[in-house]
Protein backbone atom coordinates (compact mmCIF):
# COMPACT_ATOMS: atom_id res chain seq x y z
CA UNK A 1 0.00 0.00 0.00
CA UNK A 2 1.56 3.44 -0.37
CA UNK A 3 2.27 5.91 2.02
CA UNK A 4 0.87 9.28 2.29
CA UNK A 5 3.04 11.90 3.63
CA UNK A 6 3.21 15.52 3.98
CA UNK A 7 6.29 18.16 3.40
CA UNK A 8 7.07 21.55 3.48
CA UNK A 9 10.37 21.01 2.11
CA UNK A 10 11.12 23.22 -1.27
CA UNK A 11 10.73 21.43 -4.16
CA UNK A 12 14.37 21.79 -5.34
CA UNK A 13 15.93 19.99 -2.25
CA UNK A 14 13.36 17.29 -1.57
CA UNK A 15 14.64 13.89 -2.15
CA UNK A 16 12.11 11.87 -4.33
CA UNK A 17 12.16 10.09 -8.08
CA UNK A 18 9.63 12.56 -9.29
CA UNK A 19 8.58 15.74 -8.71
CA UNK A 20 4.50 15.87 -10.30
CA UNK A 21 3.35 19.31 -11.13
CA UNK A 22 0.00 20.65 -13.15
CA UNK A 23 -0.69 22.20 -16.24
CA UNK A 24 -4.33 23.60 -16.97
CA UNK A 25 -5.46 23.83 -20.57
CA UNK A 26 -5.95 27.61 -20.64
CA UNK A 27 -7.10 29.36 -23.79
CA UNK A 28 -3.64 30.89 -25.63
CA UNK A 29 -2.69 27.15 -24.61
CA UNK A 30 -0.68 25.55 -21.47
CA UNK A 31 -1.05 27.08 -18.35
CA UNK A 32 1.14 26.16 -15.21
CA UNK A 33 -1.17 25.59 -11.95
CA UNK A 34 0.19 27.11 -8.84
CA UNK A 35 2.48 24.64 -6.82
CA UNK A 36 4.75 24.45 -9.42
CA UNK A 37 6.60 28.16 -8.81
CA UNK A 38 9.83 26.68 -7.73
CA UNK A 39 10.17 24.40 -10.83
CA UNK A 40 8.84 27.45 -13.11
CA UNK A 41 11.65 29.51 -11.87
CA UNK A 42 14.15 27.35 -12.90
CA UNK A 43 13.04 27.87 -15.87
CA UNK A 44 13.19 31.53 -15.79
CA UNK A 45 9.24 31.03 -15.92
CA UNK A 46 9.32 29.67 -19.42
CA UNK A 47 7.50 26.52 -17.86
CA UNK A 48 4.60 26.67 -19.57
CA UNK A 49 6.21 27.52 -23.46
CA UNK A 50 8.23 24.36 -22.55
CA UNK A 51 5.43 21.70 -22.00
CA UNK A 52 3.94 23.12 -24.91
CA UNK A 53 7.03 22.99 -26.67
CA UNK A 54 6.85 19.15 -25.69
CA UNK A 55 3.09 18.99 -26.95
CA UNK A 56 1.44 19.80 -23.87
CA UNK A 57 -1.70 21.12 -23.65
CA UNK A 58 -3.40 20.63 -20.10
CA UNK A 59 -5.55 18.10 -21.42
CA UNK A 60 -6.87 16.21 -18.29
CA UNK A 61 -5.39 12.46 -18.40
CA UNK A 62 -2.13 14.40 -20.04
CA UNK A 63 0.81 13.18 -19.38
CA UNK A 64 4.25 14.63 -20.05
CA UNK A 65 7.72 13.94 -18.76
CA UNK A 66 10.89 16.13 -18.49
CA UNK A 67 14.22 15.88 -16.65
CA UNK A 68 14.46 18.07 -13.35
CA UNK A 69 16.25 21.53 -13.85
CA UNK A 70 20.02 22.07 -12.45
CA UNK A 71 19.77 21.76 -8.72
CA UNK A 72 16.98 19.94 -8.25
CA UNK A 73 17.15 16.34 -6.57
CA UNK A 74 14.80 14.52 -8.14
CA UNK A 75 15.35 13.42 -10.93
CA UNK A 76 12.29 13.72 -13.32
CA UNK A 77 9.12 16.67 -13.88
CA UNK A 78 6.21 14.80 -14.30
CA UNK A 79 3.49 17.37 -15.50
CA UNK A 80 0.04 16.18 -15.88
CA UNK A 81 -3.04 17.91 -17.01
CA UNK A 82 -5.64 19.10 -14.94
CA UNK A 83 -8.29 20.22 -17.85
CA UNK A 84 -9.97 23.59 -18.25
CA UNK A 85 -8.71 26.47 -15.90
CA UNK A 86 -10.79 27.09 -13.23
CA UNK A 87 -12.85 30.57 -13.45
CA UNK A 88 -11.30 33.40 -12.28
CA UNK A 89 -10.75 33.69 -8.63
CA UNK A 90 -12.02 30.15 -8.13
CA UNK A 91 -10.07 27.14 -6.95
CA UNK A 92 -9.55 23.83 -8.32
CA UNK A 93 -11.75 21.43 -8.34
CA UNK A 94 -11.52 18.80 -5.54
CA UNK A 95 -12.12 16.23 -8.90
CA UNK A 96 -10.06 17.43 -11.04
CA UNK A 97 -7.01 17.39 -8.27
CA UNK A 98 -8.30 13.63 -7.37
CA UNK A 99 -7.81 12.77 -11.17
CA UNK A 100 -4.71 14.45 -12.19
CA UNK A 101 -3.24 13.22 -8.88
CA UNK A 102 -4.63 9.74 -10.01
CA UNK A 103 -3.20 9.56 -13.45
CA UNK A 104 0.07 11.34 -12.47
CA UNK A 105 0.50 8.05 -9.43
CA UNK A 106 -0.14 5.54 -12.24
CA UNK A 107 2.48 6.49 -14.61
CA UNK A 108 4.69 6.67 -11.68
CA UNK A 109 4.28 3.09 -10.93
CA UNK A 110 7.68 1.28 -10.73
CA UNK A 111 8.93 4.44 -8.57
CA UNK A 112 9.60 4.50 -4.44
CA UNK A 113 9.38 8.14 -3.59
CA UNK A 114 6.97 11.25 -5.66
CA UNK A 115 6.31 14.69 -4.56
CA UNK A 116 3.34 15.96 -5.83
CA UNK A 117 3.46 19.93 -6.29
CA UNK A 118 -0.32 20.52 -7.27
CA UNK A 119 -2.51 23.38 -6.57
CA UNK A 120 -3.15 22.91 -2.61
CA UNK A 121 -5.61 26.05 -1.80
CA UNK A 122 -6.97 24.17 1.02
CA UNK A 123 -7.09 20.95 3.46
CA UNK A 124 -9.59 19.66 1.32
CA UNK A 125 -6.96 20.31 -1.84
CA UNK A 126 -4.70 18.04 0.40
CA UNK A 127 -7.60 15.28 0.91
CA UNK A 128 -8.21 15.16 -2.60
CA UNK A 129 -4.64 15.12 -3.99
CA UNK A 130 -3.82 12.33 -1.19
CA UNK A 131 -7.29 10.07 -2.35
CA UNK A 132 -6.39 10.39 -5.55
CA UNK A 133 -2.60 9.14 -5.71
CA UNK A 134 -3.60 6.26 -3.28
CA UNK A 135 -6.56 4.95 -5.74
CA UNK A 136 -4.80 6.10 -8.57
CA UNK A 137 -1.41 3.45 -6.94
CA UNK A 138 -3.70 1.00 -6.91
CA UNK A 139 -2.78 -2.57 -9.01
CA UNK A 140 -3.77 -6.52 -8.22
CA UNK A 141 -0.94 -8.66 -8.51
CA UNK A 142 -1.86 -11.53 -6.27
CA UNK A 143 -2.02 -13.87 -8.98
CA UNK A 144 0.50 -12.78 -11.11
CA UNK A 145 4.19 -14.84 -11.56
CA UNK A 146 6.28 -13.67 -8.71
CA UNK A 147 4.05 -12.19 -6.58
CA UNK A 148 4.82 -14.29 -3.52
CA UNK A 149 5.37 -14.19 -0.09
CA UNK A 150 2.86 -11.89 0.46
CA UNK A 151 4.62 -9.02 -1.74
CA UNK A 152 3.50 -8.14 -4.78
CA UNK A 153 5.63 -5.40 -5.15
CA UNK A 154 9.23 -7.41 -5.25
CA UNK A 155 10.85 -8.19 -8.23
CA UNK A 156 7.32 -8.21 -10.18
CA UNK A 157 7.61 -9.87 -13.73
CA UNK A 158 4.62 -8.84 -15.68
CA UNK A 159 4.04 -5.13 -14.32
CA UNK A 160 5.72 -2.07 -12.00
CA UNK A 161 5.25 -2.40 -8.65
CA UNK A 162 3.14 0.43 -7.02
CA UNK A 163 4.17 4.03 -6.31
CA UNK A 164 5.30 3.50 -2.61
CA UNK A 165 5.20 7.02 -1.59
CA UNK A 166 3.46 10.08 -2.24
CA UNK A 167 4.56 13.08 -0.40
CA UNK A 168 1.87 16.08 -0.42
CA UNK A 169 3.89 19.30 -1.04
CA UNK A 170 2.83 22.38 0.16
CA UNK A 171 0.30 21.51 3.02
CA UNK A 172 0.86 21.75 6.44
CA UNK A 173 2.21 18.83 7.99
CA UNK A 174 1.12 20.45 11.91
CA UNK A 175 -2.01 22.09 10.47
CA UNK A 176 -5.03 20.24 12.31
CA UNK A 177 -7.04 20.20 9.10
CA UNK A 178 -4.45 19.24 6.89
CA UNK A 179 -3.50 16.27 9.10
CA UNK A 180 -7.09 15.67 9.34
CA UNK A 181 -7.23 15.17 5.74
CA UNK A 182 -4.41 12.94 5.23
CA UNK A 183 -6.12 10.62 7.63
CA UNK A 184 -9.21 11.21 5.87
CA UNK A 185 -7.82 10.08 2.72
CA UNK A 186 -5.53 7.35 3.81
CA UNK A 187 -8.69 5.93 6.12
CA UNK A 188 -10.85 5.75 3.16
CA UNK A 189 -8.87 5.14 0.28
CA UNK A 190 -7.24 2.06 2.21
CA UNK A 191 -10.51 0.64 2.68
CA UNK A 192 -12.01 1.17 -1.06
CA UNK A 193 -8.81 -0.59 -2.20
CA UNK A 194 -9.62 -3.39 -0.06
CA UNK A 195 -12.74 -3.38 -1.55
CA UNK A 196 -11.62 -3.56 -5.02
CA UNK A 197 -9.14 -6.26 -3.97
CA UNK A 198 -12.38 -8.20 -3.15
CA UNK A 199 -13.76 -7.45 -6.18
CA UNK A 200 -10.84 -8.74 -8.22
CA UNK A 201 -10.15 -11.94 -6.42
CA UNK A 202 -11.43 -15.03 -8.37
CA UNK A 203 -14.45 -17.10 -7.89
CA UNK A 204 -12.94 -19.82 -6.71
CA UNK A 205 -11.01 -18.30 -4.09
CA UNK A 206 -13.79 -15.82 -2.85
CA UNK A 207 -16.91 -17.74 -2.06
CA UNK A 208 -19.49 -16.17 0.91
CA UNK A 209 -17.26 -18.27 3.51
CA UNK A 210 -13.88 -16.54 2.61
CA UNK A 211 -15.72 -13.29 2.06
CA UNK A 212 -17.37 -13.39 5.77
CA UNK A 213 -14.22 -14.51 7.11
CA UNK A 214 -12.20 -11.52 5.85
CA UNK A 215 -15.37 -9.20 6.98
CA UNK A 216 -15.09 -10.82 10.60
CA UNK A 217 -10.94 -10.29 10.34
CA UNK A 218 -11.22 -6.49 9.53
CA UNK A 219 -14.43 -6.23 12.01
CA UNK A 220 -12.29 -7.36 14.82
CA UNK A 221 -8.79 -5.32 14.08
CA UNK A 222 -11.55 -2.04 14.21
CA UNK A 223 -13.60 -2.61 16.76
CA UNK A 224 -16.59 -3.46 15.22
CA UNK A 225 -19.50 -5.85 16.41
CA UNK A 226 -19.94 -8.98 13.69
CA UNK A 227 -22.06 -11.51 13.45
CA UNK A 228 -21.91 -14.24 10.93
CA UNK A 229 -25.39 -16.34 9.94
CA UNK A 230 -24.47 -19.53 8.05
CA UNK A 231 -26.68 -21.62 6.55
CA UNK A 232 -27.86 -23.29 9.69
CA UNK A 233 -28.79 -19.95 11.27
CA UNK A 234 -30.24 -18.85 8.10
CA UNK A 235 -32.54 -21.73 7.65
CA UNK A 236 -33.61 -21.71 11.40
CA UNK A 237 -34.33 -18.05 11.07
CA UNK A 238 -36.11 -18.05 8.05
CA UNK A 239 -33.77 -16.31 5.52
CA UNK A 240 -35.71 -17.95 2.25
CA UNK A 241 -34.06 -15.54 -0.35
CA UNK A 242 -30.57 -15.50 0.46
CA UNK A 243 -30.88 -19.45 1.26
CA UNK A 244 -32.72 -20.18 -1.93
CA UNK A 245 -29.98 -18.02 -4.32
CA UNK A 246 -27.34 -19.85 -2.52
CA UNK A 247 -28.90 -23.19 -2.72
CA UNK A 248 -27.37 -24.38 -6.08
CA UNK A 249 -23.90 -23.55 -4.66
CA UNK A 250 -21.63 -26.03 -3.11
CA UNK A 251 -20.56 -22.85 -1.16
CA UNK A 252 -22.81 -22.01 1.49
CA UNK A 253 -24.42 -18.45 1.77
CA UNK A 254 -24.00 -16.32 4.83
CA UNK A 255 -25.50 -13.26 5.89
CA UNK A 256 -22.81 -10.92 7.94
CA UNK A 257 -23.54 -8.14 10.26
CA UNK A 258 -21.22 -5.61 11.01
CA UNK A 259 -22.17 -3.55 13.79
CA UNK A 260 -19.97 -0.18 14.15
CA UNK A 261 -21.36 2.26 17.32
CA UNK A 262 -20.01 4.96 18.96
CA UNK A 263 -21.18 6.48 22.06
CA UNK A 264 -21.88 9.65 21.16
CA UNK A 265 -23.50 8.60 18.21
CA UNK A 266 -27.39 10.43 17.33
CA UNK A 267 -28.52 8.96 14.52
CA UNK A 268 -28.50 5.22 13.14
CA UNK A 269 -27.48 4.11 9.54
CA UNK A 270 -28.09 0.75 7.72
CA UNK A 271 -26.14 -0.26 4.65
CA UNK A 272 -27.34 -2.96 2.54
CA UNK A 273 -25.41 -5.21 -0.33
CA UNK A 274 -25.69 -7.48 -2.75
CA UNK A 275 -23.31 -9.90 -2.45
CA UNK A 276 -23.08 -12.36 -5.42
CA UNK A 277 -19.63 -13.83 -5.19
CA UNK A 278 -19.99 -15.47 -8.62
CA UNK A 279 -23.52 -15.00 -10.81
CA UNK A 280 -23.66 -18.01 -13.02
CA UNK A 281 -27.35 -16.80 -13.66
CA UNK A 282 -28.00 -19.89 -11.82
CA UNK A 283 -31.12 -22.41 -13.52
CA UNK A 284 -31.66 -19.27 -15.64
CA UNK A 285 -27.96 -19.71 -17.09
CA UNK A 286 -26.41 -16.64 -18.67
CA UNK A 287 -24.90 -17.59 -21.83
CA UNK A 288 -21.13 -17.01 -22.20
CA UNK A 289 -20.25 -13.33 -22.95
CA UNK A 290 -22.44 -12.58 -19.80
CA UNK A 291 -20.58 -14.09 -17.63
CA UNK A 292 -17.20 -13.62 -17.17
CA UNK A 293 -17.13 -10.25 -15.14
CA UNK A 294 -19.70 -11.72 -13.02
CA UNK A 295 -17.49 -12.16 -9.98
CA UNK A 296 -17.92 -8.31 -9.69
CA UNK A 297 -21.22 -8.95 -8.06
CA UNK A 298 -20.36 -8.58 -4.80
CA UNK A 299 -19.68 -5.25 -5.38
CA UNK A 300 -22.17 -3.81 -3.01
CA UNK A 301 -21.05 -5.68 -0.37
CA UNK A 302 -17.49 -4.80 -0.82
CA UNK A 303 -18.52 -1.26 -0.77
CA UNK A 304 -20.63 -1.82 2.63
CA UNK A 305 -18.13 -3.77 3.89
CA UNK A 306 -15.20 -0.90 3.28
CA UNK A 307 -17.18 1.87 4.37
CA UNK A 308 -18.44 0.98 7.44
CA UNK A 309 -14.46 -0.15 8.62
CA UNK A 310 -13.17 3.75 7.53
CA UNK A 311 -16.24 4.89 9.53
CA UNK A 312 -14.68 2.75 12.03
CA UNK A 313 -11.41 4.18 11.59
CA UNK A 314 -12.44 7.47 11.47
CA UNK A 315 -14.34 7.62 14.47
CA UNK A 316 -17.67 8.97 13.04
CA UNK A 317 -19.97 9.83 15.60
CA UNK A 318 -22.64 7.79 14.07
CA UNK A 319 -23.78 4.30 14.46
CA UNK A 320 -23.53 2.40 11.18
CA UNK A 321 -24.36 -1.26 10.60
CA UNK A 322 -23.61 -2.69 7.76
CA UNK A 323 -25.29 -6.21 5.99
CA UNK A 324 -23.81 -8.42 3.50
CA UNK A 325 -26.14 -10.86 1.89
CA UNK A 326 -23.29 -13.37 0.52
CA UNK A 327 -23.93 -16.34 -1.69
CA UNK A 328 -23.39 -17.99 -4.55
CA UNK A 329 -25.48 -17.93 -7.76
CA UNK A 330 -25.05 -21.40 -9.55
CA UNK A 331 -26.92 -24.29 -11.55
CA UNK A 332 -27.20 -27.66 -10.06
CA UNK A 333 -29.54 -30.46 -8.79
CA UNK A 334 -30.17 -28.68 -5.54
CA UNK A 335 -30.70 -24.94 -7.65
CA UNK A 336 -33.74 -22.81 -7.14
CA UNK A 337 -35.74 -23.63 -10.03
CA UNK A 338 -37.91 -20.98 -12.12
CA UNK A 339 -41.40 -21.70 -10.84
CA UNK A 340 -40.51 -22.27 -6.92
CA UNK A 341 -42.01 -19.87 -4.56
CA UNK A 342 -39.58 -18.91 -2.01
CA UNK A 343 -40.81 -17.74 1.62
CA UNK A 344 -38.48 -14.57 2.43
CA UNK A 345 -36.98 -13.60 5.83
CA UNK A 346 -40.10 -10.96 6.02
CA UNK A 347 -42.58 -13.82 5.56
CA UNK A 348 -43.47 -12.49 1.86
CA UNK A 349 -43.56 -15.18 -0.73
CA UNK A 350 -41.72 -14.92 -4.38
CA UNK A 351 -42.10 -16.44 -7.07
CA UNK A 352 -38.65 -17.08 -8.77
CA UNK A 353 -39.76 -16.53 -12.66
CA UNK A 354 -35.84 -15.84 -13.69
CA UNK A 355 -33.36 -17.14 -11.14
CA UNK A 356 -30.37 -14.65 -12.88
CA UNK A 357 -32.69 -11.71 -10.83
CA UNK A 358 -31.24 -13.28 -7.86
CA UNK A 359 -29.94 -9.85 -6.57
CA UNK A 360 -33.32 -8.33 -5.14
CA UNK A 361 -33.93 -12.03 -3.47
CA UNK A 362 -30.78 -11.79 -0.84
CA UNK A 363 -31.43 -8.17 -0.79
CA UNK A 364 -34.88 -8.69 0.13
CA UNK A 365 -33.82 -10.47 3.15
CA UNK A 366 -31.16 -8.17 4.48
CA UNK A 367 -33.38 -5.18 3.87
CA UNK A 368 -35.86 -6.76 6.20
CA UNK A 369 -33.14 -7.60 8.88
CA UNK A 370 -31.66 -4.07 8.55
CA UNK A 371 -35.32 -2.70 8.80
CA UNK A 372 -36.03 -4.90 12.31
CA UNK A 373 -33.28 -2.23 13.94
CA UNK A 374 -35.78 0.79 13.22
CA UNK A 375 -32.81 2.64 11.51
CA UNK A 376 -33.15 6.35 10.64
CA UNK A 377 -31.71 5.28 7.08
CA UNK A 378 -31.51 2.56 4.96
CA UNK A 379 -28.88 2.65 1.77
CA UNK A 380 -28.42 -0.29 -0.18
CA UNK A 381 -25.50 -0.96 -2.80
CA UNK A 382 -25.84 -3.39 -5.41
CA UNK A 383 -24.98 -4.53 -8.86
CA UNK A 384 -28.24 -5.18 -9.58
CA UNK A 385 -29.47 -4.79 -13.52
CA UNK A 386 -28.06 -4.43 -16.88
CA UNK A 387 -30.83 -2.47 -17.37
CA UNK A 388 -29.31 0.13 -15.56
CA UNK A 389 -26.12 -0.20 -17.22
CA UNK A 390 -28.07 0.97 -20.74
CA UNK A 391 -29.71 3.44 -19.20
CA UNK A 392 -26.56 5.27 -17.34
CA UNK A 393 -23.44 3.88 -19.00
CA UNK A 394 -20.71 2.23 -17.34
CA UNK A 395 -19.59 5.08 -14.63
CA UNK A 396 -22.62 6.56 -13.54
CA UNK A 397 -24.72 4.23 -10.51
CA UNK A 398 -28.45 5.13 -10.43
CA UNK A 399 -29.98 6.30 -7.00
CA UNK A 400 -34.02 5.29 -6.41
CA UNK A 401 -35.40 6.01 -3.14
CA UNK A 402 -39.31 5.90 -1.16
CA UNK A 403 -37.97 9.70 -0.70
CA UNK A 404 -37.77 12.35 -2.83
CA UNK A 405 -35.57 14.75 -0.49
CA UNK A 406 -33.42 11.27 0.63
CA UNK A 407 -32.69 10.49 -2.94
CA UNK A 408 -31.34 14.67 -3.59
CA UNK A 409 -29.05 14.13 -0.90
CA UNK A 410 -27.58 10.74 -1.86
CA UNK A 411 -27.15 11.96 -5.45
CA UNK A 412 -25.41 15.46 -3.93
CA UNK A 413 -23.16 13.46 -1.02
CA UNK A 414 -22.28 11.49 -4.44
CA UNK A 415 -21.86 14.21 -6.62
CA UNK A 416 -19.56 15.60 -3.90
CA UNK A 417 -17.09 12.92 -3.39
CA UNK A 418 -16.31 12.67 -6.96
CA UNK A 419 -19.12 9.59 -7.79
CA UNK A 420 -20.96 10.22 -10.64
CA UNK A 421 -24.53 9.41 -9.33
CA UNK A 422 -28.12 10.54 -11.33
CA UNK A 423 -31.57 10.20 -9.54
CA UNK A 424 -34.09 7.67 -11.29
CA UNK A 425 -38.01 7.28 -10.34
CA UNK A 426 -39.64 4.29 -8.96
CA UNK A 427 -42.95 4.38 -11.37
CA UNK A 428 -45.80 2.67 -9.52
CA UNK A 429 -47.08 1.31 -12.97
CA UNK A 430 -44.37 -0.66 -12.80
CA UNK A 431 -45.08 -3.11 -9.48
CA UNK A 432 -48.62 -4.56 -10.90
CA UNK A 433 -45.93 -6.32 -13.79
CA UNK A 434 -44.72 -8.33 -10.89
CA UNK A 435 -48.06 -9.81 -9.69
CA UNK A 436 -47.83 -13.34 -9.14
CA UNK A 437 -50.81 -15.80 -9.61
CA UNK A 438 -49.54 -18.15 -6.80
CA UNK A 439 -47.13 -16.09 -4.81
CA UNK A 440 -47.19 -12.40 -3.23
CA UNK A 441 -44.95 -11.16 -5.93
CA UNK A 442 -42.83 -12.32 -8.77
CA UNK A 443 -38.87 -11.38 -8.96
CA UNK A 444 -39.58 -10.22 -12.32
CA UNK A 445 -41.65 -7.89 -13.97
CA UNK A 446 -41.72 -5.76 -17.38
CA UNK A 447 -38.65 -5.80 -19.34
CA UNK A 448 -38.70 -2.36 -20.15
CA UNK A 449 -37.49 -0.44 -17.07
CA UNK A 450 -36.11 -3.01 -15.80
CA UNK A 451 -33.41 -0.91 -13.01
CA UNK A 452 -36.53 0.52 -12.05
CA UNK A 453 -38.42 -2.83 -11.57
CA UNK A 454 -35.78 -4.17 -9.40
CA UNK A 455 -36.00 -0.99 -7.05
CA UNK A 456 -40.05 -1.20 -6.62
CA UNK A 457 -39.50 -4.99 -5.63
CA UNK A 458 -36.40 -3.88 -3.03
CA UNK A 459 -39.11 -1.48 -1.77
CA UNK A 460 -41.45 -3.83 -0.97
CA UNK A 461 -38.84 -5.44 1.83
CA UNK A 462 -38.24 -2.32 3.14
CA UNK A 463 -40.07 -2.10 6.87
CA UNK A 464 -43.05 0.58 7.05
CA UNK A 465 -41.87 4.63 7.52
CA UNK A 466 -37.99 3.42 7.21
CA UNK A 467 -36.38 6.79 5.06
CA UNK A 468 -34.49 4.14 2.50
CA UNK A 469 -32.15 4.35 -1.14
CA UNK A 470 -30.90 2.31 -3.62
CA UNK A 471 -27.86 2.21 -5.24
CA UNK A 472 -27.74 0.32 -8.62
CA UNK A 473 -23.95 0.56 -9.15
CA UNK A 474 -23.70 -2.67 -12.10
CA UNK A 475 -22.67 0.32 -14.27
CA UNK A 476 -19.47 1.62 -12.70
CA UNK A 477 -18.48 -1.04 -10.54
CA UNK A 478 -16.38 -3.24 -12.85
CA UNK A 479 -14.20 -1.20 -15.33
CA UNK A 480 -13.96 -3.44 -18.02
CA UNK A 481 -11.90 -0.60 -20.26
CA UNK A 482 -8.61 1.19 -19.29
CA UNK A 483 -7.57 2.75 -16.76
CA UNK A 484 -8.58 6.57 -16.25
CA UNK A 485 -7.98 8.92 -13.67
CA UNK A 486 -8.05 7.16 -10.16
CA UNK A 487 -9.92 4.36 -11.46
CA UNK A 488 -8.31 1.28 -12.34
CA UNK A 489 -9.00 -1.37 -14.48
CA UNK A 490 -11.51 -4.07 -12.78
CA UNK A 491 -13.11 -3.20 -9.78
CA UNK A 492 -13.51 0.27 -8.88
CA UNK A 493 -14.18 0.58 -5.22
CA UNK A 494 -17.80 2.41 -6.44
CA UNK A 495 -20.18 3.44 -3.68
CA UNK A 496 -17.25 3.34 -0.88
CA UNK A 497 -16.83 7.07 -0.70
CA UNK A 498 -20.58 7.92 -1.13
CA UNK A 499 -21.94 5.70 1.92
CA UNK A 500 -18.67 6.85 3.63
CA UNK A 501 -19.64 10.71 2.92
CA UNK A 502 -23.56 9.86 4.14
CA UNK A 503 -21.98 8.32 6.91
CA UNK A 504 -20.15 11.47 7.84
CA UNK A 505 -23.53 13.71 6.89
CA UNK A 506 -25.27 12.02 9.15
CA UNK A 507 -22.35 12.29 12.17
CA UNK A 508 -22.48 15.99 11.80
CA UNK A 509 -26.30 16.51 11.66
CA UNK A 510 -26.10 17.77 8.46
CA UNK A 511 -28.56 14.78 6.53
CA UNK A 512 -31.97 13.75 8.36
N1 LIG B 1 -25.70 -9.29 -11.66
C1 LIG B 1 -26.67 -9.07 -12.68
C2 LIG B 1 -26.69 -7.62 -13.17
C3 LIG B 1 -25.43 -7.10 -13.84
C4 LIG B 1 -25.38 -6.96 -15.21
C5 LIG B 1 -24.35 -6.67 -13.09
C6 LIG B 1 -24.25 -6.46 -15.82
C7 LIG B 1 -23.21 -6.17 -13.69
C8 LIG B 1 -23.16 -6.05 -15.04
C9 LIG B 1 -28.06 -9.41 -12.15
O1 LIG B 1 -28.11 -10.41 -11.20
C10 LIG B 1 -28.89 -9.88 -13.29
O2 LIG B 1 -28.57 -10.88 -13.85
N2 LIG B 1 -29.94 -9.13 -13.61
C11 LIG B 1 -30.83 -9.46 -14.68
C12 LIG B 1 -32.24 -9.30 -14.19
C13 LIG B 1 -33.30 -9.82 -15.13
C14 LIG B 1 -33.18 -11.32 -15.22
C15 LIG B 1 -34.65 -9.43 -14.62
C16 LIG B 1 -30.52 -8.51 -15.83
O3 LIG B 1 -30.25 -7.33 -15.59
O4 LIG B 1 -30.54 -8.96 -16.96
MN1 LIG C 1 -28.18 -12.34 -12.01
ZN1 LIG D 1 -26.46 -10.66 -10.06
Amino acid sequence: MTALTLSTAAAPGLRADAIVIGVSKGDKGPVVAPGAEAVDQAYDGGLAGVLETLGASGAEGEITKLPAPAGFRTPLVVAVGLGSLPEKDAEYDAEALRKASGVAARALAGSKKAAFALPVADAAAVGAIGEGALLGAYSFDVYKENAQNGNAAKGKKNGKAPLAEAVVLGAKPRDKAHKAAVERATAVSEELNRARDLVNTPPNDLNPEAFAAVAQAAAKENGIKVQVLDEKALAKGGYGGVLGVGSGSASAPRLVKLSYTHSKAKKHLAFVGKGITYDSGGISLKPAGHNETMKCDMSGAAAVFAAVVAAARLGLEVNVTGWLALAENMPSGSATRPGDVLRMYSGKTVEVLNTDAEGRLVLADALWAASQEKPDAIVDVATLTGAMVLALGNRTFGVMANDQAFRSAVHEAAEEVGEPAWPMPLPEHLRKGMDSPTADIANMGERMGGGLVAGLFLREFVGEGITWAHLDIAGPAFNEQGPFGYTPKGGTGSGVRTLVRLAELTASGDLG
